[in-house]
């Protein structure tokens, strides 16, 4: 049995130890946000956080999870009380057809995490997910939206997020 925290919910799993965490998410807790593409760490769909560090959940076993806290993109935000970088995503008009997005929202909310005032280099080296429709334009634009709207309403930062 494999015990730890997702989405602020207690859980166990009775999984085999080397089961990627991914598969875990999506098929025993029934999270369908993270999304499987390439399977090995390559393409960022299945980004999840692991104790707020960014992690490609495809290649992470569940036995790595053991007593730590994960989120996924259900646990980011929500309609009532979106995440600043939700909320930057969706006045940026950013997703086309949608698959890749959880994983870039969830790698750019660790990376404001540790960092709230990234700079095009540290975007550049931290988002590196890939987007088969090519929104990466409108996506650092969000990016930038995403800090400002972290930075101007401190009562809806990313930390509180
Ligand atoms: S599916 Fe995990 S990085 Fe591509
Ligand atoms: S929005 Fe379609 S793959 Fe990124």
């Amino acid at each position: 049995m494999i015990s730890f925290e997702i989405n602020g919910q207690s859980v166990e799993v009775n999984v085999d130890e080397n089961t990627p965490l991914l598969w875990v998410i999506r098929d025993i807790l029934n999270l369908k946000g993270t999304k499987f593409g390439c399977g090995k760490a390559a393409c960022g769909a299945c980004t999840i956080h692991v104790n707020e560090e960014a992690v490609r959940s495809c290649s992470y076993a569940v036995k790595y999870a053991e007593g730590k806290k994960i989120k996924t993109i259900e646990g980011l935000g929500n309609e009532e009380r979106p995440h600043p970088v939700q909320k930057a995503w969706i006045e940026e008009i950013v997703p086309q057809c949608g698959y890749c997005q959880p994983g870039f929202m969830m790698a750019t909310a660790a990376l404001l995490n540790r960092n709230p005032n990234p700079s095009d280099e540290d975007i550049d080296n931290n988002i590196i997910n890939i987007c088969r429709c090519g929104t990466y334009y409108r996506m650092r634009k969000a990016i930038r939206r995403a800090v400002e709207i972290n930075n101007s309403k401190p009562e809806e930062s990313i930390k509180n997020g």
